[in-house]
């Protein structure tokens, strides 16, 4: 696929994803949380983690509509983690995805409600998944519920808040990469792997899967940490410069840019290779490949 093709292919993914969570919460509630919960849901962010859940799904020969509600509970809990991630007890952002973060827009409280709301509307979604399609499905919800909890993205969250650039090692930050960003684009890669009956007895299919989303992962917090330094907030549509100034634990602020430059590029290696060994095992890897491409050439 060359460029403009991946460009095409990942705004045909975006409008599907865009079309369901237009569904999940109604406009114009009279209800201040649904209000914004559904305008961080809604204002934009590029979609990566369920495009990726469906491209996988794709290559496995999973059903689309099957699919989509995992996806779509997984781009709730990953916008509550953002609305969460940006309260002023936490890295008090006031832009995200280009627009006024969700408590600068609607206030604290309700931010914070905001956010329980998607998280909890999106376990509704992984329940009636269950209910409706069996273990299969339960399996899948309960992996997404883990890579978000205390051994996952909230476990990196809860590290990262007690980290600063001069107190940690290289081993704890990976620690706090792969759980903070890496779990959730872990559970991308993996739920439709467990959610689907037919590869589950496929060991050397989830190991290759799993290596490819540890690198993916990795790699994915390594350029958010450089864009942090190199872009502009026109372009990223959220702050910069913040991360040194609050001293904070990424891999630009304790390796320095050179360092993190490099290890991106050996993870990005690395998860090429992951796809070869997809490859090897019968399934067709285009689409993964042009999504690396897709990460490895963003800007925002
Ligand atoms: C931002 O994620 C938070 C990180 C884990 C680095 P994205 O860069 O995927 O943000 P959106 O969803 O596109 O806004
Ligand atoms: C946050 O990492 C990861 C989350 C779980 C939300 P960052 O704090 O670096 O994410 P940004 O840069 O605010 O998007
Ligand atoms: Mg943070
Ligand atoms: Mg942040
Ligand atoms: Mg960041």
């Amino acid at each position: 696929m060359n460029n403009s093709e991946t460009k095409q292919m990942m705004s045909q993914y975006r409008d599907a994803i865009e079309s369901y969570l237009e569904g999940v919460f109604p406009e114009n509630s009279e209800d201040a949380t649904v209000r914004a919960a559904r305008y961080s849901l809604m204002v934009g962010g590029k979609r990566i983690r369920p495009a990726l859940m469906l491209m996988v799904a794709d290559m496995l020969g999973a059903e689309r509509e099957f699919i989509m509600p995992f996806a779509a509970a997984l781009e709730m809990i990953h916008t509550y983690s953002l609305i969460h991630d940006d309260l002023p007890c936490m890295d008090n952002d006031e832009l995200r995805r280009g627009m006024p973060t969700c408590h600068i827009r609607y206030g604290e409280a309700t931010a914070l409600l905001a956010g329980d709301l998607l998280l909890n509307s999106a376990y509704e979604i992984l329940l009636e998944q269950a209910i409706t399609h069996g273990s299969y499905a339960a399996l899948a919800g309960r992996f997404m519920a883990k890579s978000a909890g205390g051994v996952g993205m909230i476990g990196g969250q809860s590290l990262d808040i007690s980290s600063f650039s001069g107190s940690v090692t290289l081993e704890r930050l990976e620690e706090i990469q792969r759980k903070k960003t890496g779990a959730l684009l872990t559970a991308a890669i993996l739920t439709p792997f467990y959610a689907s009956d037919n590869h589950h007895s496929n060991k050397e299919l989830c190991v290759a899967l799993t290596d490819y989303a540890s690198h993916l992962g990795l790699s994915f917090q390594i350029k958010d940490d450089i864009l942090d330094v190199e872009s502009s907030p026109e372009v990223l549509g959220k702050s910069i410069g913040k991360d040194a100034a609050c001293d904070k634990a990424t891999f630009v602020t304790v390796c320095g840019i050179e360092s993190s430059q490099k290890r991106l590029s050996e993870e990005y290696d690395a998860a090429y290779n992951a796809l070869n060994s997809i490859k090897n095992l019968g399934f067709d890897n285009e689409l993964l490949l042009s999504f690396t491409d897709y990460l490895r050439g963003r800007t925002n």
